[in-house]
Parts: structure tokens; sequence; C-alpha cells
């Protein structure tokens, strides 16, 4: 709606996470990093922990984006399902077919999937987003099908992402064998101070725009309110921009973000 008034092509500070509006935080990179060493050693687990709005969605798509052709994904999104409405959905979304649908011949067929898969130089990951949501039977579960393995290397990587709570509930003794398998633990941080005008940069230009004329004093405050969680910060500044709009005014100040501030708490 305002996007004509201020001459952007797309919205530039949306909710949703897409991949092309990806900033290489420190944090992010450090992430990025990790998951793919960790998928590359094909050894055990992979654990990301984040707080909530701190990008690791974004994440797994960026990393899904990255890998190379010939790693197998499936992206589990939001978990809530039942046990076996899971590992449908995992086989599903790995693209295998299977004519019956028991847990068992859904493991049968999956586990076909990734033997082949490994004869011809291949990899599987496994992406599970929300991963806290799981129950401890589902954790056990997913840890059961990353464990098939050769001699030396793990058939299906396992990344599970989630927020912290998802450690507290690893800590379980219950599942010690899960906790124990994590190859490579990384928990995902919200941006620097001196991070956030650079996001926002890059944000406004993919919108088209890198002349938006924003007074240095606004970062800070953008900073204080966000504690530098990028979805707070789209938040915010959405509604900055809004206000603008309103206001017919195309330069940000102090006033125009305060007062956005005051919408929203
Ligand atoms: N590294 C990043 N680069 C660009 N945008 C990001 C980044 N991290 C988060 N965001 C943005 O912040 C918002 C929240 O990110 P999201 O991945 O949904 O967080 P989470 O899944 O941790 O709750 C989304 O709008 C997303 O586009
Ligand atoms: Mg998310």
């Amino acid at each position: 709606m305002y996007q004509q008034f201020y001459g952007f092509n797309k919205i530039p500070f949306s909710s949703t996470s897409e991949p092309h509006f990806f900033f290489d935080s420190a944090s992010h990179r450090e992430a990025c990093a990790a998951i793919k060493y960790g998928i590359g050693q094909r050894k055990g687990i992979i654990l990301v922990t984040g707080e909530v709005g701190t990008g690791k969605t974004t994440l797994c798509k960026k990393v899904i984006e990255d890998l190379d052709k010939n790693v197998k994904i499936s992206l589990i999104l939001n978990p809530f399902f039942t046990d076996s409405q899971l590992l449908q959905a995992i086989v599903e979304d790995f693209g295998i077919h299977t004519e019956k649908k028991t847990k068992l011949d859904l493991v049968k067929a999956l586990n076909h999937f990734l033997i082949q898969l490994h004869s011809t130089g291949g990899n599987a990951v496994l992406i599970i987003d929300e991963a806290q949501h799981l129950s401890a039977r589902q954790l056990e579960q997913v840890r059961l099908l990353s464990n098939l393995e050769t001699s030396e290397e793990k058939l299906l990587q396992l990344v599970l992402m989630g927020q912290p709570e998802l450690t507290e509930k690893l800590n379980q003794y219950k599942l010690r064998q899960i906790r124990q398998r994590i190859f490579v633990k990384y928990q995902l941080s919200p941006l620097a101070e001196t991070e956030v005008e650079k996001y926002m940069t890059l944000r406004l230009k993919n919108a088209g725009k890198d002349d938006f004329d924003i007074k240095s004093a606004c970062y800070k405050i953008i900073y204080e309110f966000s504690g530098g969680v990028p979805r707070l910060i789209n938040m915010l500044c959405d509604r900055a921009l809004l206000m603008g709009y309103a206001r017919g005014q195309n330069r940000w100040d102090e006033n125009i973000l305060k007062d956005s501030i005051k919408e929203i708490l």
C-alpha cells in the first residue's frame, strides 16, 4: 500500500523469511558454516537453537539454497504431527513413493532410498524446524532414523532447529541417547548493534531503494527496541513506514520511530 509512496518494488520489512533478503550477520554466517560442516562430515546430529524471531527458518532456507544439488533434503517446517504422520511427511518430502504406508513400510522405503543415494555418492539431510514441538517419542524416532550408517558414516544427517527450550527438552535423562549423538551445536544470536544499520540498508536496497533517508540516531532506537532480533526490527520498521506514509513524511527521525514503538507496545 505504501510501496508506491516510497518507491519500493516490494515490502522491505515483511515478516516472511525469504532467502533473497538474507543478511550475512556474524552469527548467521557461523551457524550456516556449522550446519554445512556437520552435514558434510556425516557424523551425527546438528542442533541449532535461537530465540523467536532470530532467523531460524530463514537459516533453514538459506542452507538449503546453498547445499550441493546431490544432497537430498527433507524439510519439516511445522512438526505438529502424530508419530506416523511425521514419518510419512519425511518420506514424502524426500520424494519417496510407497504403496503401503505402515510405519514399517515407510522406514523400509526410507532405508532403501538412503542406501541407494549413498552408493551414488549422494547425501541426505532431514531438517526439522520448530523441533521444540516434537515429543520425546518423536525425537527418539528421528534419532533412530538418523542412526542408519555405514561403517564410518551416517546415511541421514539430522538438523534440529528450535527455540532454546529444545535444549532443555534434550537434557531429559530419557533423551540421553540423542543428546550424546549431537555432533555440532550452535546457538543463533540476534544482530549486534553494529549490524542493524547494515541489515536495514540491505533490505531497503533489495526493495529497490538505496537512498532512503534515515537520521543516524534512529538506529540506536531500533536496536534498543529490538535487541537486534530481526523479526522485531522488521515489525518496527514496517510500522514506521506505514506511519510515514500516513503522515506524508518520507524520511525517518527519532519522533517517527518513538511514535511507532508507542503504537506497538
Ligand atoms: N539473516 C537474515 N537476513 C535477512 N532477514 C532475516 C535474517 N534473519 C531473520 N530475518 C527476518 O526476520 C524475520 C524472522 O525470521 P525467522 O527466520 O522467521 O525467525 P525464527 O524462525 O527464528 O522465528 C523474518 O522476516 C526474516 O526474513
Ligand atoms: Mg521459524
